[in-house]
């Protein structure tokens, strides 16, 4: 007895594609703020600005008490790092910015890491790889596949380079609900979990680490940082399963 998970109809789909490229533009909006010198407390003002103003609303704030419209999450910090105005970037930073955008009921949830200045060379490779990871993700999306095979596919790409996929926060359906069955783990085993089938929703969203896989939740319940201090990187977008695979439906265009 699993959750059911809800396959969406073709018009819900087409809701969810202009939700998610509603906020794919946002991130396209905030990419050239993202400097040294910037707070992140402003990144959030100005992607809840937009947002307003493109007759949407931003699906964190307030989403189980989270206090702000984004995640800005900086080095360490693996997800759900809450904007502040006494947090500024300097150069050489990583920072993944998680936007979640509400259009006509329906969520558009990704995120992207992005350089402030000039990162070290660990960190570019962190982030490259990290976002090879989504992509490798992706591609394991196949009517009739598992979503173990996601997983393995991205622990395939991350793992060899001596990084590694953390365990305790895992991509999930979408859909009117933010967070719903199924959970897309981005470990696992080829041929196990659910199958795989046209008119699901879900995101990948791999946060991959530069040591450990293991993550601290500091005491604003919010911020989950590596247990080693070590650098962490993510990258996200929302699909749905088609007769031929996935849609990506966090594309600007
Ligand atoms: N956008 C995040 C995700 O990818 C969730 C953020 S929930 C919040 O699932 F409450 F922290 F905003
Ligand atoms: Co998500
Ligand atoms: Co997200």
């Amino acid at each position: 007895m699993g959750e059911t998970i809800t396959l969406l109809s073709k018009r819900e789909i087409e809701k969810m594609r202009r939700a998610g490229r509603l906020a794919a533009q946002l991130l396209d909006h905030l990419a050239p703020m993202v400097r040294s010198g910037v707070s992140t407390l402003y990144l959030n003002d100005e992607a809840e600005r937009w947002t307003q103003s493109h007759n949407a609303t931003s699906a964190p704030l307030g989403y189980h008490g989270f206090p702000k419209s984004i995640c800005t999450s900086i080095n360490e910090v693996i997800c759900h790092g809450i904007p502040n105005a006494k947090q500024i970037l300097k150069d050489g930073d990583i920072i993944n910015i998680d936007v979640t955008l509400i259009l006509d009921g329906y969520h558009g949830d990704t995120s992207r890491t992005f350089f402030v200045g000039t990162p070290s060379s660990k960190a570019r490779q962190l982030v490259e790889i990290t976002e090879e990871c989504l992509k490798r993700g992706i591609a394991a999306v196949v009517p009739g596949g598992r979503i173990g095979d996601i997983g393995a596919a991205i622990q395939e790409c991350a793992e060899p380079c001596g990084f590694s996929v953390v365990r305790d926060f895992v991509g999930h359906g979408v859909s009117h609900i933010f967070h719903t069955p199924p959970q897309i783990p981005h470990f696992g085993q080829r041929g196990k979990g659910k199958r795989i089938r046209p008119g699901m929703v879900f995101t990948i969203e791999p946060m991959i680490n530069e040591g450990t896989w293991e993550a601290v939740v500091l005491d604003d319940g919010w911020t989950a940082i590596t247990k080693d201090g070590k650098l962490s990187a993510q990258f996200e977008h929302t699909l749905a399963v088609t007769e031929a695979g996935a849609e990506v439906l966090t594309l600007p265009d």
